[in-house]
């Protein structure tokens, strides 16, 4: 395993591996690696002859009062993770080699803008936050070169903006979405689940829970629909959304927002089409934490 901190190294190494017919994967990281991000490096591996895998924390996709001071920087230990999964490369630059100019980034002359596909979801609960992905994931793109980018499904609005992106500016770079690994009792794994209390964790699978009731419902109507031979548009019923959020409220959640998706442009959806695909997204706070979660849902 390589440990590069400039982005001129990179460049160089991953040309070398190219001009010999290597196939790069990237899988993009803020550290404080955990079995979610191993699975997206075996994703990786499934679909390359190398994987880079960077670490850093971007302030940029950080808003003022959030948690960019207290996010967990483990980077021996994500090397350690690395060297076990078979990476070639980690990426580990920091902010001024990142960003230059002070290194943070706040003084940047161009940032990309997103419409409609920020309205909803954490666009609309965290302003800025994906034009700092964006700026990130773009410098990343540029600095690797990699053939294929690994990024989760539990950032799912992420996703699919980046993958607008890659879309409408032509990145030469191909996506995969690696599927959310949860603990047993369904908790989506997120380096900020470390901030849970005890108690704050007995309670956090409930966001799963609601999810999944969401989905079964949903699913079961267009079901017994379509076994009666009706493939028809039907109106998404909001009161199982009001009632999931009234359970997490009841557990003490305060909910940030619980709501159905149509994918891939992520506007809200008042229908289920047969055959669309949709997702259903919840982001909620436990005491100090804000964590996030989705599952699809087939029309
Ligand atoms: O998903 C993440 O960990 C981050 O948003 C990413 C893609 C590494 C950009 O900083």
């Amino acid at each position: 395993l390589k440990l590069a901190h400039k982005k001129s190294e990179v460049r160089h190494i991953v040309a070398d591996w190219q001009y010999n017919g290597d196939r790069i994967a990237l899988v993009p990281t803020m550290g404080a690696l955990h079995d979610g991000h191993i699975s997206l490096i075996r994703q990786a591996h499934l679909h390359s002859d190398r994987v880079v895998v960077s670490v850093f924390v971007n302030p940029l996709q950080f808003g003022p009062g959030e948690d960019f001071d207290q996010y967990p920087r483990t980077l021996t230990r994500d090397v350690e993770i690395c060297r076990k999964e078979g990476v070639a490369l980690v990426f580990a630059p920091d902010q001024m080699e990142m960003y230059g100019n002070g290194g943070s980034g706040q003084d940047h002359f161009i940032s990309l803008q997103i419409s409609k596909m920020n309205e909803h979801l954490c666009g609309a609960r965290r302003k800025g936050h994906f034009e700092g992905v964006l700026q990130v994931v773009s410098k990343l793109f540029n600095i690797v070169h990699a053939d294929v980018a690994v990024f989760g499904q539990k950032d799912i609005q992420q996703y699919y903006i980046i993958h607008q992106l890659v879309e409408e500016y032509d990145f030469p770079v191909e996506l995969i979405m690696g599927p959310t690994m949860r603990d047993a009792d369904g908790l989506a794994l997120s380096s900020r689940n470390e901030y849970l209390s005890a108690d704050e964790r007995k309670l956090a699978p409930m966001l799963f829970g609601g999810l999944q009731r969401l989905s079964d419902r949903v699913n079961d109507t267009m079901k017994s629909l379509k076994e009666s031979g009706e493939f028809k548009t039907v109106l998404l019923d909001k009161s199982f959304i009001s009632e999931e959020i009234l359970r997490l409220e009841e557990n003490n959640f305060n909910v940030d927002y619980l709501s159905v998706v149509s994918v891939p442009d992520l506007q809200p959806a008042d229908v289920i089409e047969p055959g669309r695909l949709y997702v259903a997204a919840v982001a909620a706070w436990i005491g100090n934490t804000r964590l996030i979660d989705n599952i699809f849902l087939n029309g």
